[in-house]
């Protein structure tokens, strides 16, 4: 054998674009994508997300319309998010039967059936004046417990509008059980629940507020949603929601925490699902519109790569473009 070549040569399968394709060990498609979609109440055009160019609140027309293309292209899911027209202290437009994401829920299931999966986010800071994830005791402070029956009533709200999967978002203790015994006890057991059971405490949630007109009016989600120094306890959350009734699992963000998703993957056998949120969106169009970064790339790039760490699923801003570059 001659020194002067190497025998082993990983770069005979990166040579063209037809090994590389034959190799690659993730693919990506557009099944497995979720669409995050809002949609107001009392507009009467969409409006645009200045912090998330081609994010849009929608009126339920518009909405009707970007479900309608999402599911042309073969997206695999939506996932509805409500700004209502009233907020309160119990955030009331939430389980109103007649509140903007039970209408738009009708309006999607009679558009297009189970064509696509309608999921919801099923949450209080959309609806709440004060802004948190759930009812305030008269401290100020987010009564756990209190939060969960308001839970439980806007599952009951959302199953019977349509929704097939309901995405509890709140981090409160013991959600996903309040739901589930919600939902079981009044004939919806065959409603899913996809936990957002690994969800930190994010600086790149920023976006989303303006999206959601959720920011809280004080203080922080820092005493319920989990610390980004931590990794071990999201096995923690995520074993209490499998043990309390979830179907699915998801981490979230995305691309700052591919360890988190890639632990998961390994202890788990239900979906894993993660979530590219709005900072990560931002981000790569600001530095896209800069010029700085080639953004079809880099937008592959980053889903690849939270595929590549374990996820099944993603849930994605920019899931119908890419559905339509996949096809
Ligand atoms: C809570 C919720 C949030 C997001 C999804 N559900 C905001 C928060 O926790 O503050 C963020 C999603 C994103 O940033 O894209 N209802």
């Amino acid at each position: 054998m001659s020194a002067q070549f190497p025998a082993a040569r990983p770069r005979r399968l990166r040579r063209t674009p037809a090994l590389r394709r034959l190799v690659a060990e993730t693919r990506l498609s557009p099944a497995e994508l979720v669409l995050p979609v809002f949609v107001k109440e009392g507009i009467s055009e969409a409006q645009p997300v200045a912090s998330m160019p081609g994010v849009f609140q929608h009126t339920r027309d518009s909405l009707r319309k970007a479900a309608h293309e999402a599911a042309e292209a073969g997206v695999g899911g939506l996932i509805l998010f409500g700004v209502p027209a009233v907020k309160d202290g119990a955030g009331s437009a939430a389980d109103d039967p007649d509140g903007i994401v039970q209408q738009a829920l009708r309006d999607l299931r009679s558009d297009l059936g189970d064509a696509i999966v309608v999921m919801t986010d099923l949450c209080l800071d959309e609806y709440t004046d004060h802004g948190h994830c759930g009812v305030l005791t008269a401290s100020g402070e987010i009564d756990n417990d209190a939060t969960l029956e308001r839970y439980a009533s806007i599952a009951l709200a959302q199953a019977e509008a349509g929704s097939a999967v309901l995405g509890p978002s709140g981090m409160m203790d013991g959600q996903v059980g309040a739901i589930r015994e919600a939902l079981d006890g009044a004939g919806h057991s065959d409603i899913a629940i996809m936990g957002y059971s690994v969800k930190y405490a994010s600086a790149y949630y920023g976006p989303f507020r303006e999206a959601a007109e959720c920011a809280p009016r004080f203080g922080d989600r820092a005493t319920h949603q989990q610390d980004p120094a931590n990794a071990d306890e999201s096995l923690r959350e995520v074993f209490l929601d499998l043990d309390e009734g979830a179907d699915m699992v998801m981490v979230k963000p995305a691309g700052a925490y591919l360890d988190i998703v890639r632990r998961v993957r390994d202890a788990v056998d239900v979906p894993v699902v993660a979530y590219q949120v709005s900072g990560e969106y931002a981000m790569i169009e600001a530095a896209a519109e800069k010029g700085w970064i080639d953004r079809e790339r880099t937008i592959m790039e980053s889903l690849v790569s939270i595929r590549r760490a374990g996820a099944d699923i993603v849930l994605t801003y920019w899931a119908t473009e890419v559905a339509r570059r996949l096809a």
